[in-house]
């Protein structure tokens, strides 16, 4: 047994490009501060020995040869495809314990699968050769998933490695961070957990029952995701928030929208946002709204702005009390956060 590492990542949401980027379109994703942890230390026995309490996995065990084959326990299978990479990549030649706990639930669709299988690479990584490359981490991590035969586009993962606002082309071909300065997101929760495959594959067989219509919008959400990060750069967040909201059309056209997520974005709109949209693969899980600032603005400055016939302004409190009006269950986490750390 060696003594044990402890790393953290954080969860996801995607801002911009949702779907589009798993045809190779770009898109735009936060990291949200919510943090999966893995403690892991090396074994002599070649076995890995799972505790993952909020998948409810406790002491499970698997020989390192059987790892992603035979019985795989659900909760456990990315973690088993993860230690599987790094074993037939003879980075990991012994047993390994690992220990997961999370912050967030898997329920909002924040990307905990894919914060997992990073912080499991990572500590593995920094035990048998003592440090931990980000970018090495990104693409093993990308190629496991790929091993347990997800489609998905990797974002997720890039969230969780780099951190912050990231620019990003499938499989990691383009991960641009984008240095922003204060960008205050307002996130919901519908209430409905969906299954990411699922939808990513309904979009699929629209895609190909209409690929001359299905491909203009992914063009025209490649053209609005360039948009944002250009406005992301100058700090302009009223057109970034104007790119959210063309974004939304395109996603209601894919397909992908329901009546509660459009009441909780109608509802952030209508509190001021700058712009709403759903998040990731729609038909439930999260929204997510731009706000102008962290702080509401007095009664008095929306009356006044309202009379001067200026767009109103509004910050989190107030798009926060509308989407719970709406239904909405606000999830009150910063963005654009720190990724993958070493805590000990
Ligand atoms: O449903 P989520 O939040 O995991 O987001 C998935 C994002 C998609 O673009 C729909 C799929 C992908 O792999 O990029």
């Amino acid at each position: 047994m060696s003594s044990p590492v402890i790393v953290s990542a954080p969860g996801k949401l995607v801002v911009l490009g949702d779907h589009a980027v798993v045809y190779g379109y770009p898109a735009i994703v936060t990291a949200v501060g919510q943090r999966l942890r893995v403690t892991a230390e090396l074994r002599d026995e070649p076995v890995l020995v799972l505790d993952a309490p909020d998948v409810r996995i406790e002491a499970y065990r698997k020989p390192m040869l059987k790892l992603g084959s035979g019985q795989i326990d659900k909760g456990a299978r990315v973690i088993e495809f993860a230690l599987r990479r790094l074993r037939d990549d003879g980075i990991l030649k012994t047993g390994v314990s690992v220990k997961t706990s999370s912050e967030f639930s898997a329920q909002f669709g924040f990307g905990s699968s894919g914060a997992s299988a990073v912080c499991v690479i990572a500590a593995v990584l920094q035990l048998v050769q003592g440090r931990i490359d980000h970018r090495k981490v990104f693409d093993l991590a990308y190629q496991s998933v790929k091993d347990s035969g997800s489609s998905g586009s990797g974002i997720d993962l890039a969230a969780s490695v780099f951190g912050g606002l990231i620019y990003f082309v499938i499989g990691g071909k383009v991960i641009e961070p984008l240095k922003v300065g204060s960008m205050q997101f307002v996130i919901g929760y519908t209430g409905v957990k969906v299954d990411t495959g699922t939808i990513v594959a309904e979009v699929k067989e629209r895609a190909k029952q209409y690929p001359k219509v299905i491909d203009s919008i992914f063009a025209s959400i490649a053209a609005l995701v360039n948009a944002g990060r250009e406005a992301a750069k100058k700090g302009d967040l009223r057109t970034f928030g104007e790119m959210m909201n063309f974004n939304q059309g395109f996603l209601e056209a894919l397909g992908v929208g329901s009546a509660k997520l459009a009441a909780m974005i109608y509802a952030a709109r209508e509190a001021g946002a700058l712009g709403a949209k759903l998040s990731g693969a729609g038909k439930g899980d999260c929204m997510i709204a731009l706000a102008e600032s962290d702080n509401p603005p007095s009664p008095s400055a929306v009356a006044k702005a309202m009379a001067d016939k200026r767009l109103r302004r509004a910050g989190r409190q107030a798009i926060s009390d509308n989407i719970t009006k709406a239904g909405g269950q606000v999830i009150d986490i910063p963005c654009n956060v720190e990724g993958l750390k070493l805590e000990s």
